[in-house]
Protein backbone atom coordinates (compact mmCIF):
# COMPACT_ATOMS: atom_id res chain seq x y z
CA UNK A 1 0.00 0.00 0.00
CA UNK A 2 1.29 3.43 -0.92
CA UNK A 3 0.45 6.61 0.90
CA UNK A 4 -0.30 9.83 -0.99
CA UNK A 5 2.13 10.35 -3.93
CA UNK A 6 5.06 12.65 -3.16
CA UNK A 7 5.15 13.84 -6.76
CA UNK A 8 2.02 14.10 -8.91
CA UNK A 9 2.26 14.83 -12.65
CA UNK A 10 -0.79 15.70 -14.76
CA UNK A 11 -1.44 15.87 -18.50
CA UNK A 12 -4.15 18.53 -18.61
CA UNK A 13 -6.33 17.32 -21.45
CA UNK A 14 -9.79 18.13 -22.77
CA UNK A 15 -10.03 21.93 -22.48
CA UNK A 16 -11.09 22.18 -26.13
CA UNK A 17 -13.68 19.37 -25.93
CA UNK A 18 -15.09 20.83 -22.70
CA UNK A 19 -15.60 24.19 -24.40
CA UNK A 20 -17.05 22.69 -27.57
CA UNK A 21 -19.61 20.70 -25.58
CA UNK A 22 -20.78 23.96 -24.03
CA UNK A 23 -20.87 25.78 -27.39
CA UNK A 24 -17.96 28.02 -26.31
CA UNK A 25 -14.71 28.90 -28.14
CA UNK A 26 -11.77 26.57 -27.34
CA UNK A 27 -10.04 29.37 -25.48
CA UNK A 28 -12.85 29.44 -22.89
CA UNK A 29 -11.78 25.90 -22.02
CA UNK A 30 -8.18 27.00 -21.50
CA UNK A 31 -9.30 29.93 -19.32
CA UNK A 32 -11.41 27.63 -17.12
CA UNK A 33 -8.56 25.08 -17.14
CA UNK A 34 -6.11 27.68 -15.83
CA UNK A 35 -8.52 28.57 -12.99
CA UNK A 36 -8.96 24.91 -12.05
CA UNK A 37 -5.18 24.55 -12.04
CA UNK A 38 -4.73 27.42 -9.57
CA UNK A 39 -7.23 25.84 -7.17
CA UNK A 40 -5.66 22.42 -7.66
CA UNK A 41 -2.24 23.71 -6.49
CA UNK A 42 -3.76 24.38 -3.06
CA UNK A 43 -5.81 21.16 -3.02
CA UNK A 44 -2.88 18.87 -3.88
CA UNK A 45 -0.67 20.49 -1.25
CA UNK A 46 -3.34 20.06 1.40
CA UNK A 47 -3.38 16.33 0.57
CA UNK A 48 0.33 16.07 1.37
CA UNK A 49 1.67 16.10 -2.21
CA UNK A 50 5.03 17.92 -2.30
CA UNK A 51 5.75 18.19 -6.06
CA UNK A 52 3.18 18.91 -8.77
CA UNK A 53 4.12 18.98 -12.47
CA UNK A 54 1.70 19.86 -15.27
CA UNK A 55 1.88 19.83 -19.07
CA UNK A 56 0.73 23.29 -20.17
CA UNK A 57 2.23 23.60 -23.68
CA UNK A 58 4.18 21.05 -25.68
CA UNK A 59 6.83 21.54 -28.36
CA UNK A 60 4.15 20.23 -30.76
CA UNK A 61 1.41 22.64 -29.63
CA UNK A 62 2.90 25.40 -31.89
CA UNK A 63 1.16 23.54 -34.73
CA UNK A 64 -2.29 24.61 -33.45
CA UNK A 65 -4.11 27.49 -35.16
CA UNK A 66 -2.30 30.81 -34.61
CA UNK A 67 -5.18 32.38 -32.67
CA UNK A 68 -5.28 29.48 -30.20
CA UNK A 69 -1.50 29.58 -29.72
CA UNK A 70 -1.58 33.31 -29.05
CA UNK A 71 -4.53 32.97 -26.63
CA UNK A 72 -2.65 30.26 -24.71
CA UNK A 73 0.52 32.38 -24.60
CA UNK A 74 -1.50 35.32 -23.27
CA UNK A 75 -2.99 33.10 -20.60
CA UNK A 76 0.49 31.97 -19.58
CA UNK A 77 1.72 35.59 -19.62
CA UNK A 78 -1.11 36.55 -17.24
CA UNK A 79 -0.36 33.59 -15.03
CA UNK A 80 3.37 34.39 -14.73
CA UNK A 81 2.67 38.05 -13.99
CA UNK A 82 -0.26 37.62 -11.61
CA UNK A 83 0.67 34.61 -9.56
CA UNK A 84 3.69 35.93 -7.64
CA UNK A 85 1.49 37.22 -4.82
CA UNK A 86 -0.50 34.01 -4.50
CA UNK A 87 2.63 31.85 -4.72
CA UNK A 88 4.28 33.87 -1.94
CA UNK A 89 1.16 33.66 0.23
CA UNK A 90 1.07 29.87 -0.23
CA UNK A 91 4.86 29.44 0.16
CA UNK A 92 4.85 27.80 -3.31
CA UNK A 93 7.94 27.45 -5.48
CA UNK A 94 7.36 27.70 -9.24
CA UNK A 95 9.69 26.37 -11.94
CA UNK A 96 9.07 26.25 -15.68
CA UNK A 97 10.50 23.23 -17.50
CA UNK A 98 10.93 23.12 -21.27
CA UNK A 99 12.86 25.17 -23.79
CA UNK A 100 12.35 28.68 -22.45
CA UNK A 101 14.61 30.14 -25.14
CA UNK A 102 11.84 29.46 -27.66
CA UNK A 103 9.42 31.83 -25.88
CA UNK A 104 8.80 35.55 -26.41
CA UNK A 105 11.20 37.75 -24.47
CA UNK A 106 8.56 39.29 -22.18
CA UNK A 107 7.19 35.85 -21.25
CA UNK A 108 10.73 34.57 -20.69
CA UNK A 109 11.45 37.54 -18.41
CA UNK A 110 8.31 37.12 -16.31
CA UNK A 111 9.06 33.39 -15.89
CA UNK A 112 12.55 34.27 -14.63
CA UNK A 113 11.04 36.79 -12.21
CA UNK A 114 8.48 34.32 -10.86
CA UNK A 115 11.09 31.57 -10.49
CA UNK A 116 13.49 33.90 -8.73
CA UNK A 117 10.87 35.37 -6.39
CA UNK A 118 9.69 31.92 -5.30
CA UNK A 119 12.94 29.92 -5.28
CA UNK A 120 13.29 30.06 -1.48
CA UNK A 121 9.72 28.86 -0.85
CA UNK A 122 9.42 25.52 0.91
CA UNK A 123 5.76 24.56 0.31
CA UNK A 124 4.49 22.97 -2.91
CA UNK A 125 7.11 22.73 -5.69
CA UNK A 126 5.05 23.47 -8.81
CA UNK A 127 6.60 22.71 -12.21
CA UNK A 128 4.92 23.99 -15.38
CA UNK A 129 5.99 22.30 -18.63
CA UNK A 130 6.01 24.96 -21.30
CA UNK A 131 7.43 24.55 -24.80
CA UNK A 132 8.25 21.15 -23.37
CA UNK A 133 8.92 17.80 -25.05
CA UNK A 134 10.46 14.80 -23.30
CA UNK A 135 12.74 13.97 -26.22
CA UNK A 136 13.75 17.61 -26.58
CA UNK A 137 14.59 17.76 -22.85
CA UNK A 138 16.89 14.72 -23.13
CA UNK A 139 18.61 16.09 -26.26
CA UNK A 140 19.14 19.50 -24.59
CA UNK A 141 20.56 17.78 -21.48
CA UNK A 142 23.05 15.73 -23.52
CA UNK A 143 24.10 18.84 -25.48
CA UNK A 144 24.57 20.75 -22.23
CA UNK A 145 26.79 17.97 -20.85
CA UNK A 146 28.81 17.82 -24.07
CA UNK A 147 29.27 21.61 -24.04
CA UNK A 148 30.47 21.48 -20.43
CA UNK A 149 33.24 19.09 -21.49
CA UNK A 150 31.81 15.97 -19.79
CA UNK A 151 33.12 12.64 -21.10
CA UNK A 152 29.94 11.28 -22.67
CA UNK A 153 31.46 7.83 -23.12
CA UNK A 154 31.28 7.52 -19.30
CA UNK A 155 27.86 9.16 -18.88
CA UNK A 156 25.87 7.79 -15.92
CA UNK A 157 22.15 7.62 -15.22
CA UNK A 158 22.44 10.11 -12.37
CA UNK A 159 24.55 12.60 -14.40
CA UNK A 160 21.95 12.67 -17.14
CA UNK A 161 19.17 12.88 -14.55
CA UNK A 162 20.78 15.96 -13.01
CA UNK A 163 21.20 17.64 -16.41
CA UNK A 164 17.46 17.46 -17.10
CA UNK A 165 15.11 20.42 -16.56
CA UNK A 166 13.64 18.59 -13.54
CA UNK A 167 17.01 18.38 -11.77
CA UNK A 168 16.69 18.00 -7.99
CA UNK A 169 13.07 16.84 -8.15
CA UNK A 170 12.21 13.17 -7.51
CA UNK A 171 10.46 11.23 -10.30
CA UNK A 172 6.64 11.38 -10.35
CA UNK A 173 4.93 8.63 -8.34
CA UNK A 174 1.64 9.11 -10.12
CA UNK A 175 0.71 10.45 -13.57
CA UNK A 176 -2.89 11.46 -14.22
CA UNK A 177 -4.20 12.17 -17.73
CA UNK A 178 -7.71 13.59 -18.05
CA UNK A 179 -10.39 13.29 -20.74
CA UNK A 180 -10.09 9.62 -21.59
CA UNK A 181 -6.89 9.63 -23.69
CA UNK A 182 -4.34 7.00 -22.70
CA UNK A 183 -1.08 8.30 -24.19
CA UNK A 184 2.12 9.82 -22.79
CA UNK A 185 2.41 12.46 -25.59
CA UNK A 186 6.14 13.13 -25.09
CA UNK A 187 5.70 14.14 -21.41
CA UNK A 188 8.51 13.40 -18.89
CA UNK A 189 9.73 10.39 -20.89
CA UNK A 190 12.74 9.79 -18.65
CA UNK A 191 11.09 10.62 -15.33
CA UNK A 192 7.95 8.46 -15.75
CA UNK A 193 9.96 5.20 -16.04
CA UNK A 194 8.37 3.65 -12.91
CA UNK A 195 5.37 5.92 -12.29
CA UNK A 196 1.84 4.64 -11.84
CA UNK A 197 -0.64 5.89 -14.46
CA UNK A 198 -4.27 6.90 -13.87
CA UNK A 199 -6.68 7.92 -16.62
CA UNK A 200 -9.65 10.07 -15.65
CA UNK A 201 -12.65 10.34 -17.97
CA UNK A 202 -13.52 13.92 -17.08
CA UNK A 203 -12.08 16.86 -19.04
CA UNK A 204 -9.51 18.99 -17.20
CA UNK A 205 -11.90 21.96 -16.62
CA UNK A 206 -14.21 19.54 -14.72
CA UNK A 207 -11.39 18.06 -12.63
CA UNK A 208 -11.86 18.63 -8.90
CA UNK A 209 -10.99 17.35 -5.44
CA UNK A 210 -13.33 14.33 -5.71
CA UNK A 211 -11.63 13.27 -8.98
CA UNK A 212 -8.22 13.71 -7.37
CA UNK A 213 -9.31 11.58 -4.41
CA UNK A 214 -10.35 8.78 -6.80
CA UNK A 215 -6.91 8.86 -8.45
CA UNK A 216 -5.08 8.86 -5.10
CA UNK A 217 -7.25 6.00 -3.84
CA UNK A 218 -6.39 3.95 -6.94
CA UNK A 219 -2.69 4.80 -6.52
CA UNK A 220 -2.62 3.89 -2.86
CA UNK A 221 -4.06 0.42 -3.51
CA UNK A 222 -1.33 -0.53 -6.03
CA UNK A 223 1.82 -2.52 -5.39
CA UNK A 224 4.88 -0.80 -6.85
CA UNK A 225 7.68 -3.09 -7.93
CA UNK A 226 10.20 -0.82 -9.70
CA UNK A 227 11.16 -3.76 -11.89
CA UNK A 228 11.81 -6.05 -8.92
CA UNK A 229 9.55 -7.79 -6.44
CA UNK A 230 7.40 -6.06 -3.87
CA UNK A 231 7.93 -6.71 -0.15
CA UNK A 232 6.59 -10.14 0.81
CA UNK A 233 6.61 -11.45 -2.80
CA UNK A 234 10.00 -13.18 -2.61
C1 LIG B 1 -5.22 20.39 -23.45
O1 LIG B 1 -6.53 20.60 -23.90
C2 LIG B 1 -4.71 21.57 -22.81
C3 LIG B 1 -3.72 22.39 -23.29
C4 LIG B 1 -3.00 22.16 -24.55
C5 LIG B 1 -3.33 23.58 -22.53
C6 LIG B 1 -3.29 23.46 -21.04
C7 LIG B 1 -3.25 24.80 -20.48
C8 LIG B 1 -3.95 25.26 -19.40
C9 LIG B 1 -4.81 24.45 -18.53
C10 LIG B 1 -3.92 26.67 -19.02
C11 LIG B 1 -2.65 27.37 -18.88
C12 LIG B 1 -1.74 26.91 -17.84
C13 LIG B 1 -1.25 27.68 -16.84
C14 LIG B 1 -0.07 27.24 -16.08
C15 LIG B 1 -1.86 28.96 -16.47
P1 LIG B 1 -6.82 20.47 -25.45
O2 LIG B 1 -6.89 21.83 -26.02
O3 LIG B 1 -5.82 19.55 -26.06
O4 LIG B 1 -8.24 19.82 -25.42
P2 LIG B 1 -8.86 18.88 -26.52
O5 LIG B 1 -8.00 17.64 -26.55
O6 LIG B 1 -10.22 18.62 -25.97
O7 LIG B 1 -8.87 19.63 -27.80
Amino acid sequence: MNAVPTHLAVILDGNGRWAKKKGLPRNAGHVKGARVLEDMCEIVYNKGIKYFTVYAFSTENWNRPADEVSALMNLLRDYMKNSVKRAMKNNMRVRVIGDKTGLDKDLFDSIEELEKATEGNTGLFFQIALNYGGRDEIVRAVRKLAQSGADLTKLTDSELNEALDTSGVPDPDLLIRTCGEERISNFLLWQLAYSEFYFADCAWPDFNEAELDKAIESYSSRTRRFGGLAEGEA
